[in-house]
């Protein structure tokens, strides 16, 4: 979620009202066959290539259960664990009821699953993405807790008119970035992680630029969401960057220029 970084919305709400009901009956037998042929792929095309907090989250929740993931279930194993809880909507949330929603330890997930015959091409997210490219992550104290922080910053950047800053700190760490684990460049991002062509290319690909990501170069990178990244940020590791984007304040991120 937050494949776009726009504007507020004009009329006053709660992130509540974003929410609907999963209504896991709907999800055809289909359905559930595309998600277990994405899981599938997806694992395998990952393989080690992702850091290992990701590979972690896909066992403690028990992701590689059959079918699409039932909400209440998930929940049951990640709010006990780490605080956060997944809540159904029906497609992308405002960036302020989205960072709302975080900041309370509240994941959006679009509450539908691709086609068969649009399995590499997303309009926007579906719940494969959301659910297998961001909630391993969820299940880890640190990167749980830095991502509620990411959801206080960008409330605040977006009271202040900010909002991109947050909005790209956000996608060059928790979407998109990469991070170094063992000396090796591995996936950290969901956007990646969820990603069959780009996964692969973010890693190899010599046609793009790679930085060591730090919050300030991260406030200042604005980004594409309708093609593959021409510039990934690299966390020297995980923690470092969980460290970093915890110790930045409201007022620290608004400073940055
Ligand atoms: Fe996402």
């Amino acid at each position: 979620m937050l494949h776009r970084a726009t504007a507020t919305t004009d009329q006053p709400h709660g992130w509540q009202d974003y929410v609907v009901p999963q209504n896991w009956e709907a999800f055809t037998e289909d359905d559930h066959a595309v998600w277990d042929l994405l899981f599938a792929r997806q694992v395998e095309l990952l393989g080690s290539r992702v850091v290992s907090q990701f590979l972690d989250g896909i066992d403690l929740l028990r992701l590689s259960h059959p079918g699409v993931p039932d909400l209440g279930e998930l929940n049951a194993i990640l709010e006990p664990r780490t605080g956060w809880r997944t809540v159904a909507v029906s497609g992308l949330v405002p960036d302020d009821i989205f960072f709302a929603m975080l900041s309370e330890r509240v994941f959006p997930v679009g509450n539908f699953i691709r086609k068969r015959e649009q399995l590499d091409y997303l309009e926007e997210p579906d719940c494969f993405h959301d659910l297998f490219g961001h909630i391993p992550m969820l299940a880890n104290h640190d990167f749980a807790e830095m991502i509620e922080h990411v959801g206080r910053l960008g409330t605040s950047a977006i009271a202040a008119g900010r909002g991109e800053l947050a909005a790209r700190i956000y996608w060059h760490s928790v979407e998109f970035g990469l991070a170094r684990e063992g000396g090796e460049l591995k996936i950290l991002g969901a956007g990646l992680a969820s990603s069959f062509g780009e996964a692969h290319f973010s890693l190899e690909s010599d046609r793009v630029e790679r930085l060591p990501f730090s919050v300030p170069r991260a406030a200042r990178t604005a980004y594409r969401n309708d093609v593959f990244q021409p510039l990934y940020l690299v966390s020297e590791s995980v923690d470092g960057t969980v460290r970093e984007i915890l110790a930045t304040t409201p007022k620290g991120l608004l400073a940055i220029e």
